[in-house]
């Protein structure tokens, strides 16, 4: 418990992670259960279930944060994460309400939205994607909290590096031709660029008029530098906490190693066939999210949110 208040140990003492399970998927979870603990008009994302995936040192880490939740190890960097969440449950819950008819979660992870988004379970069927190790840990959660895993939901599990994913979900039953969203929350970073490059190009040829894509992505100039720093001098950055944070998921065998280039992500996506693409920047979620008590909170300058239609 000691080491528990230097920052830099912290992510590794309390990640001891499950077998051949993801230490990024529990540490997005962890980031979920922490900020769902704040009153309802607080928090910035809410999931029910996220502190259930929690092994027993995360757990240990959110009884101390219960006591003082101002004191969370990378506040930039979970402020965003929450921010993230919350940015993809909205554009999620857009398409719901508007004819949704598949919902495809890459790097789904203990991703909970299959569960927790209205409409979803009556309307929608959902692909979890992931390497096996993450999704058997998962799926043995998902039981132990509903008792059985949901007609609604179909999980797939993959390499995206060394799989043909597309095959696979048609195999499991996806159709190519209903109106899908791809939700690849904290993934592609952690990929090779020609699995990107697959992974888009699937989408673009199999799916249905209307279909979308939602990520998040990192410069180019950040995954090239050692120090994992972005170019940009931002204040409210702490740097120290990035490189930290990108330096204990490495030691875990999840590098990041795919960016786009700075100030590009319009053209990557036409030129792979996508049309409406949208970025979303720190500043725009900050101002749309952190207000009243919240104002104070920092946020990550590093990454980005993007979205886009397939033509
Ligand atoms: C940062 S976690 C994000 C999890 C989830 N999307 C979320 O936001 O809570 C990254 C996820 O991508 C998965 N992943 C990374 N590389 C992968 C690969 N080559 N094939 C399949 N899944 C992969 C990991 O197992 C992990 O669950």
């Amino acid at each position: 418990m000691e080491k528990a208040n230097n920052t830099e140990n912290k992510m590794v003492e309390i990640g001891e992670k499950k077998k051949g399970s993801s230490l990024t998927a529990e540490n997005v979870a962890f980031v979920r259960a922490l900020e769902s603990l704040k009153p309802e008009g607080e928090r910035i994302c809410y999931d029910p279930y996220a502190v259930r995936f929690l092994s027993p040192q995360y757990a240990m880490f959110m009884e101390m944060a219960a006591h003082n939740p101002s004191k969370t190890p990378f506040p930039g960097v979970h402020n965003s994460l929450a921010a993230r969440v919350r940015y993809f449950d909205d554009f999620l819950k857009g398409f719901v309400d508007d004819g949704l008819e598949q919902l495809v979660i890459l790097g789904a992870g203990y991703d909970t939205r299959a569960y927790r988004i209205e409409g979803l379970r009556d309307k929608v069927r959902v692909f979890e994607v992931d390497q096996p190790g993450t999704q058997n840990v998962k799926m043995e959660k998902i039981k132990d909290i509903f008792g059985s895993l949901p007609d609604h939901v179909t999980y797939v599990s993959v390499d995206f590096e060394t799989e043909n994913y597309g095959q696979r979900l048609i195999e499991h039953g996806y159709e190519k031709f209903q109106k899908t969203v791809f939700i690849m929350e904290g993934l592609i970073y952690y990929l090779e660029p020609k699995a990107v490059d697959d992974m888009l190009s699937f989408i673009v040829k199999n799916s249905g008029t209307g279909s979308a894509i939602i990520f998040d992505y990192v410069y180019k100039s950040s995954i090239d530098r050692t120090d994992g720093i972005c170019g940009i001098k931002c204040k409210a950055c702490d740097q120290n906490e990035i490189k930290n944070g990108i330096k204990d998921m490495a030691q875990h065998g999840e590098t990041q190693k795919f960016g786009i280039m700075d100030g590009m992500l319009e053209s990557f996506l036409i030129q792979r066939g996508f049309s409406h693409v949208c970025s979303v920047n720190s500043k725009d979620y900050k101002k749309a999210y952190f207000h009243g008590v919240n104002e104070s909170r920092p946020v990550c300058c590093r990454s980005y949110f993007a979205h886009a239609v397939v033509k």
